[in-house]
């Protein structure tokens, strides 16, 4: 699963005592796990050795550059979605013809970076926005490389609807009713050459089954782009793999790839991933400290100093989030992050953050160990989608990020300060 565990009741990272990281760091922290984020990628690659994949990391999931320049260290390359995480691609020392850029807004300015870094594929999510990243890529003289994306109209029901994409009714990709048509107005154009089809169906998706329907679709269609005589080389298929958020619930690499690999092996196409959560999701933690416990009625408050303006994933799509005091006693120590846990000594329990709405809440009525003030609380498997998605709501700093590597420990990203939160409003300027 990862490499945050108990030992006799107190919980490492890696060989890194949570507490005693705490006390010089502060809290609430992000801590990453170097060990469970190259095992995730390097188990991903094995598992789709067979078809010897180009994986791109997905930056959105968890984009600090000092996380990315490992995964580059790796021969990943990444996946990105606006200029700044094209840049902090380039600050990673990413290899640029492994980059794939999605998104369906991309601007001039955008399109301009990515012709000029030499990038590998636009990933193309509408016909105005390739008319204007061919016509951009003429203006510079330049060559740019396309997929298209299409829409498979593939709907998984676990996959919650704020971040299904695969279905017809959403912004992204182009009907896959419409891709052939498409490629007979656009598949000859000498400025952008649409040569792929990529696919991003949802996140995260818990079977290997979505996949298989919408690669069988994908391959359909790219039979017939063929035979209508465009060259179709690559297929990306996207990320969506699930993370560990719970023990036993998700599948693991194998079980895609397994099922994947077979419809995609020799068919003469390069095929790109673009996993995020499910290398970064367990590579994280979010630690914060109880601040207050309180009554509420009958229930059991326990307030911590961390809340959705740092990890917003219940609040917006009722994630669940496994989350344990780092110190207990060693028969309370969790060997599966389960909702319900049977272990002696339990309380019912609701955590909750600092901020002012009622959705600041990452634990309801859940069985935990009691707990004082100054404890300490991991939240677990916060890599993917917690410190990016993170505000300043309520005008509240963003919490450090901190690298673990067998016993060393680095702040890889500081604690914001308040100066930092005002900069950019000290000094109003005329225009
Ligand atoms: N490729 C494309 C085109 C995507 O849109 C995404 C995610 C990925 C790859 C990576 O998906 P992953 O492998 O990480 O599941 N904030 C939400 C997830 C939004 C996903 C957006 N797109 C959450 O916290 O669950």
């Amino acid at each position: 699963m990862d490499d945050f565990q108990y030992r006799n009741g107190q919980l490492f990272a890696e060989d890194v005592n949570i507490d005693e990281l705490a006390a010089k760091v502060g809290t609430p922290m992000y801590v990453y796990s170097k060990k469970t984020l190259l095992t995730h990628f390097n188990k991903l690659r094995d598992a789709f050795a067979a078809v010897d994949p180009v994986i791109c990391y997905s930056i959105k999931s968890c984009g600090n550059i000092n996380l990315l320049k490992l995964l580059a260290g790796e021969g990943a390359g990444m996946d990105v979605v606006s200029g700044g995480e094209l840049y902090r691609a380039q600050l990673a020392g990413a290899d640029m013809s492994k980059i794939v850029y999605a998104g369906v807004g991309k601007t001039d300015a955008e399109i301009q970076q990515g012709i000029e870094a030499g990038i590998g594929y636009f990933n193309i999510e509408s016909e105005a926005e390739f008319e204007n990243i061919a016509a951009i890529a003429q203006q510079m003289g330049k060559t740019a490389h396309a997929a298209l994306r299409v829409n498979p109209d593939i709907y998984d029901p676990k996959t919650h609807d704020k971040t299904t994409t695969g279905k017809k009714e959403t912004k992204f990709g182009v009907d896959i009713e419409r891709a052939k048509r498409f490629f007979d107005s656009y598949g000859n154009n000498p400025h952008c050459k649409p040569t792929a089809i990529h696919l991003h169906i949802g996140s995260p998706i818990y079977s290997p089954e979505p996949y298989v329907k919408a690669i069988e679709k994908a391959l359909v269609l790219i039979d017939e782009l063929r035979q209508a005589g465009y060259t179709i080389d690559t297929l990306d298929i996207g990320g969506g793999f699930a993370a560990d958020y719970e023990s036993g619930k998700s599948p693991d690499w194998q079980e895609y790839a397994d099922a994947i690999v077979p419809l995609v092996k020799d068919k003469g196409l390069k095929i790109i991933l673009e996993p995020g959560r499910t290398i970064s999701g367990n590579a994280g933690i979010l630690v914060t400290r109880v601040q207050y416990l309180k009554k509420g009625g009958n229930k059991k408050f326990v307030i911590v100093d961390t809340g959705m303006h740092h990890l917003i994933r219940p609040a917006m799509y009722d994630a669940f989030h496994f989350l344990w005091p780092t110190q207990c006693d060693p028969s309370q120590a969790p060997v599966e992050r389960k909702a319900e846990m049977d272990l002696p000594g339990l309380e019912l329990t609701d955590v909750v953050g600092p901020v002012c709405e009622s959705s600041d809440v990452f634990a309801k009525q859940r069985m935990l160990p009691s707990m004082e003030r100054g404890d300490l609380i991991a939240i677990y498997t916060c890599g993917a989608y917690g410190m990016v998605m993170a505000s300043n709501y309520n005008a509240m700093v963003r919490p450090p990020e901190v690298l673990v590597d067998g016993d060393s420990a680095t702040i890889i990203r500081q604690r914001e300060t308040y100066e930092q939160l005002v900069t950019g409003e000290t000094e109003p300027q005329a225009v």
